[in-house]
């Protein structure tokens, strides 16, 4: 797309909103039309009112009873090495499968199933049958552990938990089903755990008659041929993803049937210049929302062929990744500035003694990615030929808000503009445009079709964290810049959510988790800027009265929140103090602390307790 014809689209799509996105909708399979397009009862949107769809039904049926039937949806790599391959028609008839296992346990339209599973096929045949019958998924990623699971599963009231024995991680295994049994006798809703065998034999599990079953199993015992899709309202919930929020409560965000459908299938067709003959390979977790939106939606409604690997970046050497690129001829590859400054680390020789000319578009999302890490993926890995497109979105936007198209002109830490039908705008305190390049926070106007329906169960929540801010806009939470040509620059966070590797934590939810060892009297943590991951956490820590410090209490400490919340949560750095600085009513002060470690300005201290 030339640079003028973004404009001009652009201004098109905005003008004639309602119909720009009646007309990418109707691209799709719906069982009934919509009345009206959207509707807008502020802070609820609802979209495609009146329409009947599913999400699955356009991605199982619609692709297996075609042409595309036999072409490939999945190739997946195991850590181990195995490789799996599904085609739109077996993943349609897994996915049949698996609903029929799901129905005999009375899992019905509406009900919450938690899914804990590593990057397998499973995670997504779960997810899709989920869909298809009507039930709202709620996807945790593996890596969270014991305190983090059992959250969400009570929070969502989820019935049944899929799971695995164990997956794979740097070679080594982790016990999955252990932390699922550990967060189970904390979560009482669950009537029922699935149990997908990864690992076999090498490890033994608990199973508990009556409320565990293997997966396999269940599959085997072929429950029905035929399972209908379920009928859904457009507006009915998808999905329930929990992500860090600024206290200590991760926040459930809702996504709906019909909206996030169209969002998630119009951007990946269009920012990644999506061809029947690509092989896509976004390397993101179906457990976070970049996985969610675009490992199993987007692409999938697509009809695209894809690549998952089950590993990390660097297992188990550090050219993996590359030689996935060369031997599936990946031409789409959508990653994170983290894994590219880790990958640039071991030096362009690992790169370079693959081919990597079947790349032709080039990704990124999470945070913002620093010139230097550009250049090199722009130079070493696209040879200087493929589109860099900067996606910027979040948990809550469902899909791709701001962002570089193929084509436009790039410019290296500058994400892009707003995506065709969404207005941002950078404001100040009171919600006035800023000039060019001056700081602001990023705001969005009400609506695009992916926008969150709210938080679970919380509705006066949602108000306040998205539309009291700045009266009449989505807040994002985000500092930005806007430059002459309107691009947008996000410059990050403006509250207490940390971004580690891309990983989103709330400092709240670490502190409690630090504050609930038995030696810990308070906690306070903060983001500190690092060349690899973005950020690491820096903890301050206040230890009960005659508790020692020490080495050995520190790692204590850390190994602690890995077990509640999971490695990613890890604090790196540990200071012990005699106390932390509070507002008068008593509030930590995290911007004090931030500002002393980086070196900054501190702000408006008027409130500080003396
Ligand atoms: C936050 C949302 C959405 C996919 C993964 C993260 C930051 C996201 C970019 C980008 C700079 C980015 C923002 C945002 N972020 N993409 N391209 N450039 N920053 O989803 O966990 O909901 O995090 O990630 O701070 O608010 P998430």
């Amino acid at each position: 797309m030339e640079p003028r014809e973004y404009d001009e689209w652009y201004k098109k799509s905005i003008e004639n909103r309602d119909e720009f996105w009646d007309k990418i909708a109707r691209e799709l399979d719906w069982f009934e039309p919509w009345d009206k397009v959207w509707e807008w009862n502020e802070p609820f949107a609802r979209w495609f009112v009146g329409a009947k769809c599913n999400i699955a039904y356009n991605i199982l049926e619609r692709n297996a009873t075609t042409w595309r039937k036999n072409k490939l949806a999945i190739i997946w790599e195991g850590e181990n090495g195995e490789i799996r391959t599904l085609s739109y028609y077996q993943l349609a008839q897994e996915c049949e499968k698996f609903a029929a296992v799901l129905k005999s346990f009375g899992v019905r339209k509406g009900d919450r199933v938690t899914i804990y599973l590593p990057r397998i096929p499973e995670q997504i045949i779960s997810m899709l049958t989920c869909a298809k019958i009507g039930a709202v998924h709620n996807v945790v990623y593996s890596g969270l552990s014991v305190e983090a699971l059992s959250e969400r599963i009570r929070d969502s009231q989820s019935k049944i938990l899929i799971t695995a024995d164990g997956s794979y991680m740097h070679g080594r295994t982790l016990e999955l089903k252990k932390i699922a049994d550990e967060a189970l006798s904390r979560s009482p809703t669950i009537e029922a755990c699935i149990v997908v065998r990864r690992i076999g034999e090498k490890m033994i599990v608990n199973m508990e008659p009556g409320r565990d079953y293997w997966y396999h199993e269940l599959m085997a015992l072929r429950l029905a041929n035929e399972v209908k899709t379920e009928v859904m309202d457009a507006e009915d919930p998808l999905f329930i993803l929990y992500t860090s929020g600024t206290t200590g409560k991760p926040k459930g965000v809702v996504h709906a049937h019909g909206g996030y459908m169209v969002g998630t299938y119009i951007t990946t067709k269009v920012d990644f210049d999506l061809k029947e003959e690509d092989t896509y390979w976004c390397t993101g977790d179906a457990g976070w929302i970049t996985g969610h939106s675009y490992v199993v939606y987007g692409p999938l409604l697509n009809g695209a062929t894809e690549i998952i690997y089950e590993g990390a970046v660097n297992y188990p050497y550090p050219d993996k990744w590359w030689s996935i690129i060369e031997r599936y001829g990946v031409s789409i590859f959508y990653t994170t500035p983290t894994a590219i400054r880790g990958l640039m680390r071991f030096g362009d020789a690992w790169t370079k003694r693959h081919n990597l000319s079947s790349l032709r578009i080039l990704g990124t999302v999470g945070e913002p990615i620093n010139p230097v890490a550009w250049d090199w993926l722009y130079t070493v890995v696209g040879n200087g030929r493929c589109p860099i497109v900067d996606t910027y979105w979040q948990t809550e936007t469902g899909m791709h808000t701001i962002t570089t198209i193929p084509g436009m002109k790039m410019k290296p830490g500058w994400a892009g503009k707003p995506f065709f039908g969404i207005e941002s705008l950078v404001v100040d305190d009171k919600g006035k445009p800023v000039r060019a390049q001056e700081i602001g926070h990023l705001v969005l106007k009400p609506s695009w079709p992916s926008m969150l329906r709210g938080l679970y169960n919380d509705p006066e929540r949602y108000r306040e964290k998205y539309w009291t801010t700045i009266p009449g806009y989505y807040y994002t939470g985000d500092a930005a810049k806007i430059d002459e040509e309107g691009y947008i620059q996000i410059i990050g966070r403006e509250d207490d959510v940390i971004k580690v590797s891309g990983y989103r934590l709330g400092s709240a939810e670490i502190e409690s988790a630090i504050v609930s060892h038995p030696g810990v009297n308070e906690a306070a943590v903060i983001p500190k800027p690092d060349e690899l991951k973005g950020n690491i956490i820096k903890a301050f820590v206040v230890l009960k009265q005659g508790v020692e410090p020490s080495n050995e209490l520190k790692q204590e400490i850390i190994e602690h929140v890995a077990h509640e919340l999971g490695s990613i949560a890890k604090p790196s750095e540990i200071e012990f103090v005699e106390s932390l600085p509070k507002t008068r009513s008593g509030k930590i002060m995290r911007r004090l602390l931030r500002a002393k470690e980086v070196g900054t300005e501190a702000g408006d201290l008027s409130t500080l307790e003396q």
